[in-house]
């Protein structure tokens, strides 16, 4: 058990590697951020020895007010930029305090405490709140439990802001998907008017502006659609990307080639025989993975659009 008293803590002891696992396993299991940064703070405080105090504080516009924590009540709101946790907030980066009392801008919230560790709360380069660890020892956090308390941070930052980026890219998703499916149906209509040219320069013409939407469609789908989609928690989605992404890398291979043997009107015009043969093999592929995108794909990708 932690609190007063405990003997001086052996770092050495604590498997970082372990708790953030456990911690993982923990958060993973709750989605409310309330819940989960209360658990977070509980946890920090039940595993490290020597501590008496752990917990969040998250900024307003009266400076940085408590969160979730463990530990005697504690003084809120901290004035704007002050005391170690206002630093860690406004520098962005860990702080560690030996001696409390040797640090004229620390603010007291238990007499008990000697040292001090606060990790900023760190989100796509955004400081979103800092957490806070106290010990009644001096000198109780080394480098190592600094590290290792960021690393913690680090899996609480990641799984919460991983919600809160799915809620916000939702409506960004129902216009990715739908641009992915305008892309889709003009490939399909540029496809079938070759099926119906019989003029090698019209074909020519409509190859080439085919050739600029397939390429911009295999782009958006390896940057930007993929991404989006297999970084989501849904397993059977991750599955079908890696799939498709494969079929997407062939197609994008199969079309250079072809491209390649029929770049212009006149070897069109020299063997349609031998273009029909092979337009009809790449349009099937054209036609393959647009309709697993269509049919796998985005079905699976619906539910994840709040309508
Ligand atoms: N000591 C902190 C204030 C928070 S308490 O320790 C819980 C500081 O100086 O910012």
């Amino acid at each position: 058990m932690n609190g007063h008293g405990t003997l001086a803590a052996d770092s050495a002891s604590v498997d970082y590697t372990l708790l953030e696992r456990q911690v993982r396993a923990l958060l993973d299991g709750e989605p409310n951020f309330i819940a989960r940064a209360a658990n977070f703070a509980a946890f920090v405080y039940e595993t490290l020895p020597d501590l008496n105090w752990a917990g969040f504080y998250f900024p307003d516009e009266r400076g940085l007010v408590l969160g979730p924590f463990v530990g005697r009540p504690a003084c809120s709101p901290l004035p704007p930029g002050r005391g170690v946790c206002g630093s860690a907030f406004v520098s962005r980066s860990t702080q560690i305090v030996e001696d409390v009392h040797a640090v004229a801008d620390h603010i007291e919230c238990d007499a008990a405490s000697r040292s001090e560790i606060v990790v900023p709360l760190m989100d796509k380069g955004v400081c979103f709140g800092v957490f806070d660890i106290d010990s009644p020892s001096p000198a109780r956090f080394t480098r190592d439990d600094a590290a290792g308390v960021e690393r913690l941070v680090g899996v609480f930052v990641e799984i919460v802001s991983g919600n809160a980026g799915a809620r916000h890219e939702s409506g960004d998703l129902a216009r990715v998907l739908a641009l992915g499916r305008a892309h889709a149906a003009l490939i399909g209509d540029l496809a079938s008017d070759i099926d119906s040219l019989l003029d090698a320069t019209a074909i020519a013409v409509t190859l080439s502006h085919l050739d600029t939407l397939l390429r911009a469609h295999l782009t958006f789908e390896h940057e930007w659609l993929f991404p989006r989609l297999a970084r989501g928690e849904n397993a059977l989605l991750r599955k079908r990307v890696e799939r498709l992404n494969g079929d997407v890398a062939d197609l994008a291979e199969q079309w250079d080639t072809f491209r390649e043997t029929w770049r212009d009107a006149s070897t069109i015009a020299a063997d349609t025989a031998g273009f029909r043969r092979e337009w009809n093999a790449i349009a099937r592929a054209i036609d393959g993975c647009l309709a697993a995108e269509r049919d796998d794909l985005f079905v699976a990708a619906e539910p994840l659009i709040q309508h």
